[in-house]
């Protein structure tokens, strides 16, 4: 037992020496070792150089009172159990004691058995705060790293749903990579929160999902399709919507509304349901702008890229028809942004 409790380290604080002298031979008769310091100032100086685990203080003294030294301690040092001693029984004062984070409040005079039962018991209670401590941050990290594992496997399926509806098409994987890029970044120079550019970041890649249900001869159809079969491929945008459309998570159901709406125009000539300027969600406006950019800009099996300054004079082209007119100025003033996500998600050779 003895030897449990000489691993403690008390710090004594009074500005009367005879007080230190006292404390310190009782607790050190019951095992403790003992230091002691005048005042305040000295015992947050030795509390930055040493480690103790209980601070005994008392409360009315010279240079900085027992009270201030409690404020200090409690916010610096959240290891070490204290207790305040007076020789005022104040209720008051005891009470302000332990709401700013003493463990007790003893008055003087104190029985050697007070003082030791007093102290053993705040370090009980120290040694329980500190196993809760830990347990709390550890269980903390735990959270943080299942959410994070939670969040990968939520983003990589999306991801891996866009790039099989891709493929499919013979488009490339970089494509649902870059236009993810395009959208998220466009979001936040529109100046939506930035909760709902990640979630766009997020949900665009199941802008083309729809495909899935388009049959390959069709899908796949070299050269010229026929005015059925455009109406057909036309049908992408509402199989992807009833696709993702009774998902519950916020994602899935952004990327519903991408779906269904990436093909709309912004003056009403789109599909499938023709919507007109705004009512056409900002997720849809956004994507078409993205999805439209890079098609023109990157090779495809059917079609070589056109350089950058085309595609720019084809988009001014569609400013007000096919683009929401503000959206369009905000992409093209972010060419420079735009460029660099294009050479970083290059498709690759
Ligand atoms: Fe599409
Ligand atoms: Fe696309």
């Amino acid at each position: 037992m003895k030897n449990m409790q000489s691993l403690h380290k008390v710090l004594i604080v009074d500005d009367e020496e005879v007080i230190c002298d006292t404390f310190s031979r009782l607790l050190d008769y019951a095992g403790y070792t003992c230091q002691t310091a005048q005042n305040g100032k000295e015992a947050l100086r030795m509390l930055e150089q040493q480690h103790f685990s209980l601070l005994l203080s008392d409360i009315n003294m010279p240079v900085m009172s027992g009270l201030d030294l409690l404020r200090t301690v409690v916010e610096k040092h959240n290891d070490l159990a204290v207790l305040m001693i007076s020789g005022v029984d104040d209720r008051d004062v005891a009470i302000n004691c332990l709401e700013i984070g003493a463990f007790g409040y003893i008055i003087k005079p104190v029985q050697m058995n007070e003082l030791v039962i007093n102290v053993a018991n705040a370090l009980h209670r120290r040694e329980l705060e500190i196993i809760n401590r830990r347990y709390n941050q550890q269980l903390k990290e735990l959270v943080e790293a299942r959410t994070q594992e939670l969040n990968l496997a939520r983003e990589e399926t999306i991801m891996t749903l866009g790039k099989a509806a891709e493929f499919r098409d013979n488009e490339t994987a970089q494509h649902t990579i870059r236009m993810s890029h395009y959208c998220q970044m466009l979001a936040r120079q529109y100046g939506l929160p930035e909760s709902q550019c990640e979630l766009i970041r997020l949900a665009s890649p199941l802008h083309d999902i729809g495909k899935i249900g388009i049959s390959d001869t069709i899908l796949l159809k070299p050269g010229k399709l026929t005015d059925e079969e455009f109406a057909i491929i036309q049908q992408h945008p509402e199989i992807g919507y009833r696709i993702l459309a009774d998902a519950k998570s916020e994602s899935l159901r952004l990327g519903a509304s991408i779906a269904y709406t990436h093909h709309e125009k912004f003056d009403g000539s789109g599909y499938p349901r023709k919507l007109q300027g705004y009512a056409i969600p900002v997720e849809g406006r956004i994507a078409a702008i993205s999805d439209v950019f890079d098609a023109l800009t990157t090779n495809r099996v059917y079609k070589s890229a056109i350089e950058v300054d085309k595609a720019v004079e084809i988009l001014k082209q569609g400013r007000g028809s096919h683009f929401d007119p503000d959206l369009l100025d905000i992409f093209l003033q972010n060419m420079p942004t735009i460029l660099r996500i294009k050479e970083q998600c290059a498709d690759h050779k």
